[in-house]
């Protein structure tokens, strides 16, 4: 055996640890030119076939071949994991961290017209609070100083449960007022997005179910301006600049002065309409601090509530709130 075929292997197993400790796709490419460019050792030997004797030209191109395909093998395999970590973020990836974004579909009507209205709220110092859907009365209507004769608490309008300790299904979020001025001191400044129920059948504008944000602001010195302001700033983030509200005296047992809140927009008139009632508000009524034990002579605060089913009916031009509750693709693609 000439000294040809003792070349072989050494020269290749060089090939080999250096295409396997290349350590990028750039470093690779150097070893592949190394070994096997035109000029490349591996290369030069092959040229060497041609000084062999005719009786070792054949095994010598057999050799070689195998020896050169194991070498393209060895390349291929560590291309192909270099590629993958090239993919891979340097900075190591905190995949506990939660995602910014769906990748997949869109959020539906309600929870992006609700992210949104929470949002502009965040800009103006409130935090979202939370309370139960299967309420007690006292929750519901008594600490909002809403006698028992009054016809919010008609059996025809509220679902009532058998159980003893919380009968019934809340009617409006207004009962989380109670439930978070019961548990903190003031200042207060929350809002409360929820589900709430009430005894209606079905049709355009009516649902057993849907939903409302409340907002409660309780400090020192709080006006009907801030009311106004805060209310304003709001619907003008949420339904566009144009946008214009009308105060009318309203009636409600836990605020006192009340107002019923019209709003006028383009998008108003495009319904054919030249004001929409969209909610309700008022200053806290005495009455409902003294039952949570807040000081009326020295706290005073504002509260507001409505539904999100009416404002996301107003953005997105949509005249049947059962639209809202079908699962309709095509309905919710529309919404995107
Ligand atoms: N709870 C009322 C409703 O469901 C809306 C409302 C009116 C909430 C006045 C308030 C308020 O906080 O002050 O129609």
């Amino acid at each position: 055996m000439s000294t040809f075929f003792e070349q072989v292997d050494p020269l290749k197993n060089q090939a080999v640890q250096a295409i396997e400790s290349a350590s990028s796709l750039e470093a690779l490419e150097e070893v592949r030119i190394q070994f096997l460019g035109t000029k490349g050792s591996f290369t030069q030997l092959m040229k060497g076939i041609g000084s062999l004797s005719k009786e070792e030209k054949p095994l010598a191109g057999k050799t070689l071949n195998i020896a050169k395909r194991e070498l393209e093998q060895a390349f291929e395999t560590r291309r192909s994991s270099l590629e993958l970590e090239a993919l891979i973020p340097k900075n190591s990836t905190d995949f506990t961290a939660p995602g910014r974004r769906s990748w997949l579909g869109n959020s539906h009507p309600l929870t992006q017209v609700t992210r949104d209205i929470v949002a502009s709220f965040r800009k103006i110092g409130f935090a979202v609070a939370d309370g139960p859907e299967i309420e007690d009365e006292y929750h519901c209507f008594d600490a909002l100083n809403t006698p028992s004769d009054h016809p919010a608490r008609d059996s025809q309008d509220t679902f009532y449960l058998d159980q003893p300790d919380a009968p019934l299904l809340r009617t409006h979020t207004s009962s989380v007022q109670i439930r978070v001025m019961e548990k903190q001191e003031p200042p207060v400044r929350i809002i409360v997005p929820g589900r709430v129920y009430r005894r209606d059948s079905p049709d355009a504008t009516h649902n057993p179910t849907f939903h409302q944000i409340e907002g409660l602001c309780v400090d020192k010195n709080i006006t009907v301006g801030d009311l106004k302001g805060s209310v304003e700033f709001v619907f003008k983030q949420i339904l566009g600049k144009e946008v214009k509200l009308r105060f009318r005296p309203h009636y409600f047992s836990y605020t006192e002065p009340s107002f019923e809140i019209d709003f006028s927009s383009p998008l108003v008139k495009k319904m054919g309409k030249d004001w929409l009632e969209i909610a309700g508000c008022g200053m806290v009524h005495p009455k409902v601090f003294e039952t949570v034990g807040y000081d009326p002579e020295v706290w005073s605060g504002w509260a507001f509530g409505f539904g999100i089913e009416r404002i996301a009916m107003i953005r997105y031009g949509i005249d049947d709130i059962r639209l809202f509750y079908e699962n309709q693709t095509g309905f919710l693609k529309q919404t995107g």
